[in-house]
């Protein structure tokens, strides 16, 4: 078994079982460390018993700061509710209070997670129907690792369809392997057979399929090649995470097959959540 495997298969068992006691406030101890590229990593870390969540929200996670404070960051759980242990997946900034340490984390480690999952891309914010569409640009995959590795999302809709769009191809790795683990899988296997649509796509370097998911939808491109028909608010639902520009590009073209923006309170045929806060590193 490769060590993405390892990481990617939430099923998988750890390779720290008998972790050291934590020290820090909230502290949970890192089991399990991949770097996919110079700007993203994976890592895992114990679970506290007590953490409910539901399968696309964020905690709050990050380290002690210089001054002594803790400093965190908002951060999608990227596991499936019913794993033992959570996943998360990262981009490097390079100058970011967070990440410029973040990134060198290893196995043993603690980090600080407050145990207050929130968010909107739950299926309690979507009314019933026939396909769940999950719409990510660079780490905007991370909520959908979780939910394309749910049970609850193949028992809901007919059809699961994951659009993940990067630069470049190698940012695209984390969620390949993780689709093609959950294929593999000896229990979500069988569920996924059929239903679970993979469409990755690069817009900076030439690879087998590109464009902006934007553009693929517009076109009709993605529907084509998927033998889907159009987005209709009668038979779609969108889940979107990615950059604040694409976000409100997507949601014009959402709004467009006559789709509209749901919450918790209020379930439609949509919903949006930001993978960040700004516009460049
Ligand atoms: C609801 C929510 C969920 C989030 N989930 C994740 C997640 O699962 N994984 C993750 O890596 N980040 C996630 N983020 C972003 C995260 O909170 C931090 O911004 C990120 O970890 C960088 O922290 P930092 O302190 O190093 O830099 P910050 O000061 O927080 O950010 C510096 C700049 O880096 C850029 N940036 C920050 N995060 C990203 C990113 N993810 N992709 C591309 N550019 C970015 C932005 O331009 C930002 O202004 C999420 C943010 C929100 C609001
Ligand atoms: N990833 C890198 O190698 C890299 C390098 C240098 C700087 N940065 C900075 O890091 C930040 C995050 O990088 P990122 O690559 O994760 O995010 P990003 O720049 O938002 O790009 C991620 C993907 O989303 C697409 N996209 C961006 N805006 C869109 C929109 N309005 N509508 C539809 N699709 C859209 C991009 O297509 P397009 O390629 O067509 O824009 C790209 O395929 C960016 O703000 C960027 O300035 C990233």
């Amino acid at each position: 078994m490769t060590e993405s495997m390892t990481l990617t298969k939430a099923t998988q068992t750890e390779a720290n079982p008998k972790p050291a006691k934590p020290h820090l406030p909230d502290a949970q101890i890192v089991t399990a460390v991949k770097h996919w590229t110079d700007k993203l990593f994976s890592f895992r870390v114990t679970r506290p018993k007590s953490l409910r969540f539901r399968s696309g929200e964020f905690v709050m996670i990050g380290l002690m700061g210089d001054n002594g404070k803790p400093l965190l960051r908002a951060y999608s759980i990227a596991s499936p509710n019913w794993d033992e242990a959570l996943e998360f997946y990262s981009i490097k900034v390079q100058d970011g209070p967070l990440t410029s340490k973040l990134q060198h984390i290893k196995e043993g480690d603690e980090i600080i997670l407050r145990p207050k999952p929130v968010g909107t891309l739950v299926h309690d914010a979507l009314l019933p129907g026939k396909r769940i569409w999950f719409l990510a640009t660079g780490t905007g995959i991370a909520p959908f690792a979780s939910l394309m590795r749910d049970p609850e999302t193949y028992e809901k809709y007919d059809s699961v369809i994951m659009m993940h769009t990067c630069r470049e191809a190698a940012e695209l790795e984390y969620g390949r392997q993780l689709v093609e683990n959950l294929r593999e899988d000896e229990l979500i296997g069988e569920m996924v057979e059929g239903k679970l649509f993979y469409y990755p796509t690069t817009t900076r370097e030439d690879t087998a399929q590109m464009g902006r998911i934007t553009d693929n939808l517009s076109s009709g491109k993605v529907f084509a090649d998927l033998g889907l028909p159009p987005m209709n608010p009668a038979e779609d639902r969108v889940m979107v995470c990615g950059s604040m520009a694409f976000n409100i590009d997507v949601k014009a073209v959402l709004e467009g097959f006559g789709l509209r923006e749901g919450a918790n309170s209020e379930p439609l045929e949509y919903v949006v959540e930001k993978a960040f806060v700004g516009e460049g590193v």
